[in-house]
């Protein structure tokens, strides 16, 4: 059979401020291009896969600041942690772009030069609003709160009022061309469709030129020939596009890939990849990427997970007790790419266990063990094919066809539930020719032979179908089989049900997917929880003027009571001195109850409240970790009276 020419596929996914540390958002984005890349590279495509870090811009520069260190230091310390967690969670990309690199610095001043001897950039003053948590200069249509303050449609925090000397990007003069490009269906150049229509009203409502430089921000990229100026950050971040794929630098890498196939975002950075990206290539004369995908968020407690909001996730502490394989199979299966979803342990563990313990583990178990024991480890002289045997390989075709059409389509959990349906078809083959029974009539061996060589076959093609998904499982499937490949040699197109031969040897099957209790996680979780805010704690340092922000007084408490449903959780009411207040706190472990009234310690009055099990806790008490995950809270034992301060 001739190779088909080489197609290329280049892939990215946002480049994630180093401000934050990763959590289950940014690994949920980046799980989704490593299983698109790897099924492409399957399915025989040349495949570049970007990701890196956006590290310039007021947000990093501020955030840097009140932790007492410098922009690059920070950025150095946050690049590690995204790395380290790319690894664990077998990211393969194909280059990780640091926004402060030379040659990206480079690129976007070349990009800047370009499209003001073009015309379209000028030289005016901003007067407005800015969100610094966005990077965002907000509409004028967003009404002025308080004096002097507008608050942020899209994330909720004050926006301060900015007056400078900027450069503006003719955004207005591009309005016709967006909307004639959100008109293009092959494919459409934003998905989902409502993603589409929402850009599409966006546009319609008319576009005023965008401010691309700030005078007020030292911490980015300086404008060219202009240095009191520095490049808007999301103008310096977009183009990492460009400059990860060699533009200005290999001109080769850069010409076999671009434009992107698909530029993967969540829905909350849509404008900028959907308007202000695509106006920035037309005028620089560039092909344009053919998609900008906005899938939808995790969300923990009904809001989207962010560390703004304080509720993420930390990947660390499931892949601990679940691997990597099955945090990226509930990522990717749980929800269809462009809904949101709502992240719960027990759903996460119902799909463990259910989907991968029980219905692919078992299937792998049994037909290992069974070719084991009834054969020695390798098959010998199978029976004829008959019907049933015929079916399960002709579904498998048909199978293959779906899926792929599925994984071209971005869809990857249809790909997951086509790939489970058929899983269930052959357990139910092997349930219903039962082997077991067979194994007892010698004059019976062949036709169990059959049987149980089908059922390898369809373990081999289900594993090679899941390996973007589950790269690690997949593979240790294959080795069990005996197989002496790697899938990612594979080419799908060659990918055939009879492919595996008769004469493997198979290994001593070990379980791939451990069942898991829901205490034990929690467990996990809690141990994990100091660790990281131990690990936080080394980050960052405060000046005194950030502690003297906190308001740290004595409270005295009034009640105290279990919160039910939960192991460690007490609900107290507490007196501060000038007004009562109700937090919940995770000590039930230490204490009971009922010996904490009339306890005095420290608490902070000023923390942002935080909903903890569905109850609003108004002040944080002050207590000691032990390693095992309790707490223990320093009492007072002088007399003082409840809302002294405490420094
Ligand atoms: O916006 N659910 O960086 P960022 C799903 N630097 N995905 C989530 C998520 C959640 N709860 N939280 C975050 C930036 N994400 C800019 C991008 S690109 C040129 C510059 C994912 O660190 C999702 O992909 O705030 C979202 O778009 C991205 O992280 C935002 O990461
Ligand atoms: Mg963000």
């Amino acid at each position: 059979m001739d190779e088909k020419p080489k197609q290329t596929f280049y892939i990215t996914t946002p480049i994630y401020y180093v401000n934050d540390v990763p959590h289950i958002g940014h690994a949920y984005t980046t799980i989704i291009a490593d299983a698109l890349s790897r099924y492409n590279k399957l399915a025989g495509k040349k495949v570049f896969f970007l990701t890196g870090t956006d590290e310039h811009g007021q947000k990093i520069e501020k955030s840097a600041q009140e932790k007492g260190i410098k922009p690059i230091e920070l950025a150095d310390k946050v690049v590690k942690r995204f790395k380290s967690l790319w690894e664990e969670l077998d990211i393969s990309y194909d280059y990780f772009i640091r926004t402060t690199e030379k040659r990206h610095e480079n690129g976007v001043q070349d990009l800047f030069r370009k499209l003001k001897e073009k015309g379209d950039i000028y030289k005016g003053v901003y007067e407005g609003y800015y969100c610094v948590s966005c990077e965002n200069f907000l509409s004028e249509d967003v009404p002025l709160e308080k004096e002097g303050h507008k608050i942020c449609p899209d994330c909720g925090k004050e926006a301060g009022k900015v007056s400078e000397d900027c450069y503006f990007f003719r955004l207005s003069a591009y309005q016709d061309r967006l909307l004639e490009l959100y008109e293009k269906d092959d494919p459409p150049f934003v998905r989902p469709e409502s993603r589409l229509n929402e850009i599409r009203s966006f546009v319609k409502k008319g576009l005023k030129d965008l401010s691309i430089t700030r005078s007020t921000v030292k911490w980015g990229i300086s404008v060219p020939d202009d240095p009191d100026q520095s490049i808007y950050v999301w103008f310096d971040a977009l183009n990492n596009y460009l400059t990860g794929i060699g533009y200005g630098w290999d001109k080769e890498l850069y010409q076999t890939f671009w434009p992107p196939d698909i530029h993967l975002i969540g829905k909350d950075i849509l404008r900028f990849h959907a308007v202000y990206w695509p106006a920035f290539l037309m005028a620089g004369d560039f092909p344009l990427p053919k998609t900008v995908y906005g899938h939808g968020w995790w969300l923990k407690d009904k809001t989207k997970m962010s560390k703004s909001r304080g509720n993420v996730l930390d990947p660390n502490i499931i892949l601990k007790s679940f691997g990597t394989d099955a945090l990226r199979y509930f990522l990717l299966r749980e929800i269809p790419i462009g809904m949101d979803g709502n992240f719960s342990h027990e759903g996460f563990i119902h799909r463990c266990n259910s989907d991968l313990a029980n219905d692919l583990g078992n299937l792998v178990q049994r037909t290992l063990i069974m070719i084991r024991k009834y054969f020695n480890a390798k098959i010998d002289t199978l029976g004829e094919e008959k019907s049933d045997d015929i079916s399960l390989r002709k579904r498998f075709d048909v199978l293959k066809s779906r899926v792929m059409e599925h994984y071209d389509n971005y869809s990857i959990n249809r790909a997951l539930e086509e790939i489970w349906s058929y899983i269930g078809s052959v357990n139910k083959y092997l349930a219903d020719s039962e082997p077991w029974s067979l194994a007892k009539d010698e004059t019976q061996k062949k036709r169990l032979a059959r049987i149980l060589y089908q059922a390898a076959c369809a373990l081999r093609g289900i594993s090679t179908l899941l390996y973007p998904v589950m790269p690690e499982s997949a593979q240790k499937i294959w080795d069990l089989l005996g197989e002496e490949k790697k899938i990612e040699d594979e080419k799908l197109d060659n990918l055939k049900f009879e492919d595996y031969e008769v004469s493997r040897e198979i290994k001593n099957p070990e379980p791939i997917f451990p069942r898991v209790d829901l205490k034990d996680f929690l467990k996990e979780e809690e141990k994990s929880d100091i660790e990281t805010s131990k690990k936080e704690g080394e980050m960052s340092q405060i000046s005194f003027n950030e502690f003297k922000k906190m308001d740290l007084r004595v409270a005295e408490i009034l009640s105290a009571e279990k919160v039910e449903g939960t192991r460690k959780l007490i609900k107290l009411e507490v007196d501060i001195g000038d007004e009562k207040r109700q937090m919940v706190a995770g000590i039930l472990e230490t204490y009971e109850p009922e010996d904490l009234v009339g306890k005095k310690l420290v608490v902070i009055a000023n923390l942002e409240p935080a909903t903890i099990h569905g109850i609003e806790s108004q002040a944080m008490l002050l207590a000691a970790m032990k390693d095992d995950g309790t707490a223990v809270i320093p009492f007072f034992t002088e007399d003082i009276p409840a809302g002294a301060k405490v420094q």
